[in-house]
């Protein structure tokens, strides 16, 4: 029954386990940045929790487009577990350096399934991760100029709260 199910598919079992391996990489990051969110809200930076906020849900939608297109392809997408999310954070500057970390993490996973991609001919795929690829420009830009603040303003005094301040004007154009 399995195999007679399986020709309704042409994604292949192995880029269906990928694909789910990436499911619950970005449920991973929705699930830190609602916790980085948490965190910034109780040190009062509000922006910053704001920014978190919506980060988390937009990695739930990068989730769900992955999920769509596997069930949509006719293999089957498995919901995610996620373990191990933090609590607390060291430093305002340090949750965004791990926001960056994250991101080129999950930069590289895209470029190692589009690799894969091409090396298995599965075209298909390799199209629909040409949304992300272009996600991940932005995702990093924004992660390194907010980054850029606490090099300009500093974190001592009121430098927290300025920092706060501006990273909402942070936005990508992709120019
Ligand atoms: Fe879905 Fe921020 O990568």
């Amino acid at each position: 029954m399995k195999d007679l199910l399986k020709l309704k598919t042409s994604l292949s079992e192995e880029m269906e386990n990928i694909l789910n391996a990436q499911i619950k990489v970005e449920a991973h990051s929705s699930s830190l940045y609602l916790a980085m969110s948490a965190w910034c809200d109780d040190q009062g930076l509000d922006n910053a929790a704001h920014f978190f906020a919506k980060q988390s849900d937009e990695e739930r939608q990068h989730m769900l487009k992955i999920f769509n297109y596997i069930s949509n392809r006719g293999g089957r997408a498995i919901s995610p577990e996620i373990t191990n999310i933090p609590t607390d954070f060291e430093s305002f500057r340090g949750v965004f350096e791990q926001t960056l970390q994250q991101e080129m993490f999950v930069t590289e996973q895209f470029n190692n399934i589009a690799d894969k991609c091409t090396k298995i001919k599965d075209y298909v795929t390799f199209n629909f991760l040409q949304w992300f690829l272009e996600e991940q420009v932005e995702e990093e830009y924004v992660a390194r100029r907010i980054l850029e603040l606490f090099d300009v303003i500093g974190e001592e005094g009121t430098g927290k709260w300025e920092i706060d301040r501006h990273l909402v004007k942070v936005t990508y154009d992709g120019e």
